[in-house]
Parts: structure tokens; C-alpha cells; sequence
């Protein structure tokens, strides 16, 4: 494959540009999510570790700290504590989810048990703080370790605004800025620090991992909608059955007349779903354009991403990220 490509997709461009640091970032996390003495420990991160994932938090930073000049190797540590902590949230989403397929496979929790989900998750989040210690970085350690507070805090307001049919935008907002958003905010914004960056420079990176997280949660929003399950590694309609206010619904509920409003009282609120009433629901969303309207603020959020990159220094990494807001975006269809 050609780095310059133009046709290959921009996280491909990314792999293979990046391709010895991720190798070892990778030789990195197979190394450190083993345990002497647990065995479930390794068996667990095995099974989701080894089903790939995309590997786009790691790679933001890595690409983050090469293209801001970095030479060292302290960037692929880096790389791997964010893999881990969002390997530890996804085995923590899947319990709070009830979810049974991730990265194409069946999900831990249903291959083993919620128990040991949430406590390998523990042992994956422990991990990722030993090895972003090691880099002796304060600053990196502050703006991690918040990262991995935001996130809980996102997912606790998205459980307590769930099945709540006054949840604003402004809410949905909040909850996706911290269950998704910070960690690539956080990605983009160490990868600039371990590389020695001035302030303008690495508050572009974290204004460009902002962006480009809440433009990443709404095409997975709007994934759960319309993907196929096969693509995507997930199930499709989850967030309809565990009754979540995501944009597409905040919309239609807002344009909502009376039958429609009865019917989303009924599924969302009191959680009474029957037969057909995804496709009902499905049915109102595409009546009132909220899919429509819901790719337009992603593609919105992706384009305040690149106009980030402006302040950022000009390298074929830049361009790549830059190119990489839109495509998660334009995964979509
Ligand atoms: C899944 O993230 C969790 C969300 C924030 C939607 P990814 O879609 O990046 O998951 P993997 O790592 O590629 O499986
Ligand atoms: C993902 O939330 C965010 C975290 C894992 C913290 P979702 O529940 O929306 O993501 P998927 O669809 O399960 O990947
Ligand atoms: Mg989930
Ligand atoms: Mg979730």
C-alpha cells in the first residue's frame, strides 16, 4: 500500500505511516496485560486484545507526538495507556450495556461473567497508570488521570439521563464529551507534551481530539441505527433497547406530535418494547430528517476538528488527521 494513496482511508495512511511505533506499542500491551498470577486476567484481555479494534486513540497519540517532531520511545507508553483505558471502559460497557457482541466477537461478559469483566477492567485501568508513570511526566499523568475521571463521570450521567425523555442536547453533549471525547482530547493532548510542545500547540491537539471525539460518538450513535452489525463488530438498535436519549432521538422527540410522543413515552420512558418497535422507531426518525440532521453536527464537530489543525505544525501526519475527521464521519455510509 502507497502512504500518498489519496483512495487509501485515512486511518490506513495513519497504520502504515506509524507502522514500527504501533508494532511496539502493540509488543507493549501484550506485554503488560499479562498476569503471573491470575489466568482469567490474560485469557479476558486475550479474547478482546487479539479481535483488533482500530487502534485510533493510540495512534492520535503516537501521531500526535511524531509529527510535533518527537524522537524518543515514551510516546508508544503513552499510546498504550490510552489502548488500555479504553480497553478497561469498553469491558465495563459492555456490563453496563448488556451487550453481547464486540469487535465481532461474542463480549466477555457473556463469554465469562459480569464479575470478571468489571475486574479485569480494574486490572486494565491499574496497568495503564503503572505505565504512564513511567514516563515521569507530571503534566501527562494530570491530564490521563482526568481523562479516566471524565470518562466514568460521562458514563454515570449517560445511566442517570437515560430512559428520560427531557434530556437536552446540551445534556447528550455533556455525556458524550465525557464518555468519548475526552480520552481523544486527552490522546492528542500528550502526544503534543512528551514532544515538548508550547501551550497554543498542544491546546490545538486537545481542541482537535474534542472535535474529532464527539464527530466519533455520533456516527457510532448513528451506527447503532443503521449499521450493519457485521461491519461494525456490534450489535445494531442496543441503544433503543437500553432506552438511551442519543441526538437522532433528542431530535424526533422535539418534533414529535401526539401518537409520536405516546410511542416514545412508551418504549423510552416505560420501557414497554415490543415486536416491530425498532422499526417504528426507526420509521419516525427518518420522517422527521433527525439521521439527516445528526450526520450534519457530526460533520460539523469534524470540520472544527481540522480547522484545529491549522495551529498545529504542518507534516503528512497533519494532513492525514486532518482527513480522518471526516472519514469517521463518512464511515457511515
Ligand atoms: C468504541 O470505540 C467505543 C466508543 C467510543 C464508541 P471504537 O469504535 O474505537 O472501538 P474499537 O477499539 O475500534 O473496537
Ligand atoms: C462507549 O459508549 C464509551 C465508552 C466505552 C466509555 P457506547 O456504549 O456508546 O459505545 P459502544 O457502542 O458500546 O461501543
Ligand atoms: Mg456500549
Ligand atoms: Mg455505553
Amino acid at each position: 500500500m502507497s502512504l500518498d494513496d489519496a483512495s487509501t482511508k485515512p486511518h490506513e495512511r495513519m497504520q502504515a505511516a506509524l507502522a514500527l511505533d504501533l508494532e511496539a506499542t502493540g509488543a507493549l500491551i501484550r506485554e503488560r496485560m499479562a498476569s503471573e498470577h491470575a489466568p482469567r486476567i490474560p485469557e479476558v484481555t486475550a479474547h478482546l486484545v487479539e479481535a483488533g479494534g482500530k487502534r485510533i486513540r493510540p495512534m492520535l497519540t503516537l501521531a500526535a507526538a511524531r509529527l510535533c517532531g518527537y524522537e524518543g520511545e515514551d510516546h508508544r507508553k503513552l499510546a498504550a495507556t490510552v489502548e488500555f483505558i479504553h480497553t478497561a471502559t469498553l469491558l465495563h460497557d459492555d456490563v453496563v450495556d448488556e451487550s453481547s457482541k464486540r469487535r465481532g466477537r461474542p463480549t466477555a461478559n457473556l463469554l465469562w461473567d459480569n464479575k470478571s469483566s468489571v475486574l479485569v477492567g480494574d486490572y486494565l485501568f491499574a496497568r495503564a497508570f503503572q505505565l504512564m508513570v513511567e514516563t515521569q511526566n507530571l503534566r501527562v499523568l494530570d491530564i490521563l488521570s482526568n481523562a479516566a475521571a471524565t470518562i466514568a463521570e460521562g458514563e454515570v450521567l449517560q445511566l442517570t439521563a437515560a430512559m428520560n425523555l427531557a434530556t437536552t442536547e446540551a445534556i447528550y453533549l455533556q455525556v458524550i464529551r465525557g464518555k468519548t471525547a475526552a480520552l481523544f482530547e486527552a490522546a492528542c493532548e500528550v502526544g503534543g507534551i512528551i514532544a515538548g510542545q508550547p501551550d497554543p500547540v498542544v491546546s490545538a491537539l486537545a481542541r482537535y481530539g474534542d472535535g474529532l471525539g464527539v464527530a466519533f460518538q455520533m456516527a457510532d450513535d448513528l451506527l447503532d441505527w443503521g449499521g450493519a452489525s457485521g461491519e461494525i463488530g456490534k450489535n445494531t438498535g442496543d441503544d433503543f433497547r437500553e432506552r438511551k436519549l442519543t441526538l437522532p432521538v433528542i431530535r424526533a422527540v422535539a418534533k414529535a406530535d401526539a401518537i409520536e410522543r405516546a410511542f416514545w413515552v412508551r418504549t423510552i420512558e416505560k420501557g414497554d418494547q415490543q415486536d416491530g418497535d425498532l422499526d417504528q422507531a426507526m420509521e419516525i426518525l427518518r420522517r422527521h430528517g433527525a439521521l439527516e440532521e445528526t450526520r450534519a453536527e457530526a460533520y460539523r464537530h469534524a470540520a472544527e476538528a481540522r480547522a484545529a489543525l491549522a495551529e498545529v505544525p504542518d507534516h503528512a501526519l497533519t494532513g492525514m488527521m486532518s482527513d480522518l475527521a471526516d472519514y469517521v464521519v463518512a464511515r457511515l455510509t
